[in-house]
């Protein structure tokens, strides 16, 4: 009786475990919300593995439960020992067979996906091939075919397959788009080729997947999807050069004597840091802070009280520079 009292007593408890477990969703970062078709093949297999799963536990618990009461030991009732079955052909076939066919169910789909997955689509007319360099701790992209590069925002076209190509610079990171499909690792001096593809247009969250230093949990980026229309109208934007204001010029001396060394800001420029063009019109800063003046300078006076491990350095600027900077850098904007 106390028991059956405690157990009622926890289900406020398992409730609220439930709220919290299930609580931690966002859309733009979940592998269960697939929003491609990769996603979804994926999915599909974690189902598929899991209602397997499922399945077993069920029947197992049942048959514990039903051998439970059903065999008790009644009161008065002397000790019996049961019937032996050691050597039993039926009970060795049914316990090999059954896992034997579960497995294969799981593992045709399985092999089947991997490899239609993998498939290297650079040469496919019909895809979009994407350069990926994973840099402690930001993402380079470039676009070969369409002669752009960017960095931390990837943006891409809506149902068409974006044939990825990745690698990374220093140390192995893995680049990880939840709602689109699973991660891939970066490898240095290696190249590793998968796709992936999204359904509509939306902004979604990706992350490094591979503890790769200091930073690893800020190694954020963003893939936005476009429909093929925008998409082109992004592309020639990126090669538009930003229209400097008379205001930003002082900043530009600034960046072209202390930045441009390392990064780029032009279409498809690339350097030991992000290529910049664009910058202002960026979902993020350093793929992690939003657009806001004070905190643009302090990431350019102390990159490392940010991101430590970064690369880049602090630069000691007076005041009057670091406004100038921030208002070139704020200049970067794609045409509207
Ligand atoms: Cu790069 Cu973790």
């Amino acid at each position: 009786m106390i028991r059956w009292q405690n157990l009622w007593r926890s289900i406020p408890l398992f409730g609220l475990m439930m709220l919290l477990l299930t609580g931690c969703g966002d859309d733009t970062i979940s592998a269960l919300k697939p929003r491609g078709p990769v996603a979804r093949d994926q999915m599909f297999l974690m189902k598929l593995s899991f209602f397997i799963m499922l399945l077993v536990v069920v029947v197992v618990f049942v048959l514990y439960i039903y051998v439970l009461l059903r065999f008790r030991k009644k009161k008065g009732e002397k000790d019996i020992i049961p019937k032996q079955v050691e050597g039993s052909h039926t009970l060795e076939i049914i316990w090999t067979t059954i896992p034997i066919i579960l497995l294969l169910i799981l593992a045709v789909p399985t092999v089947q996906y991997t490899f239609k997955l993998l498939e290297d689509h650079r040469d496919n007319k019909d895809a979009l091939h994407v350069k990926v360099t994973a840099h402690a701790f930001w993402w380079q992209f470039d676009y070969p075919s369409l002669g752009i590069a960017t960095a931390q925002d990837l943006v891409i076209p809506t149902g068409k397959k974006i044939a990825f190509e990745l690698t990374a610079s220093d140390v192995k990171h893995s680049f990880w788009v939840p709602s689109l499909g699973g991660k891939m690792d970066t490898n240095v001096g290696q190249t590793n080729v998968y796709y992936l593809e999204a359904d509509d247009a939306d902004t979604f969250l990706g992350k490094c997947a591979e503890l790769c230093g200091a930073s690893h949990s800020l190694m954020d980026f963003k893939v936005k999807s476009m429909e093929p229309a925008d998409f082109d109208q992004w592309v020639s934007k990126m090669k538009t050069p930003a229209a400097i204001p008379a205001e930003a010029k002082a900043g530009e001396q600034l960046f072209k004597d202390n930045c441009l060394s390392c990064h780029a800001v032009n279409a498809q420029g690339l350097g030991a840091g992000p290529n910049l063009n664009g910058f202002a019109s960026r979902e993020k800063v350093a793929g992690i802070l939003p657009h806001d003046d004070e905190l643009l300078k302090e990431w350019i006076k102390d990159p490392q009280s940010i991101k430590p491990g970064a690369k880049m350095p602090a630069f000691a600027l007076k005041d009057q520079e670091l406004n100038d900077l921030v208002k070139y850098l704020n200049s970067l904007k794609l045409p509207q």
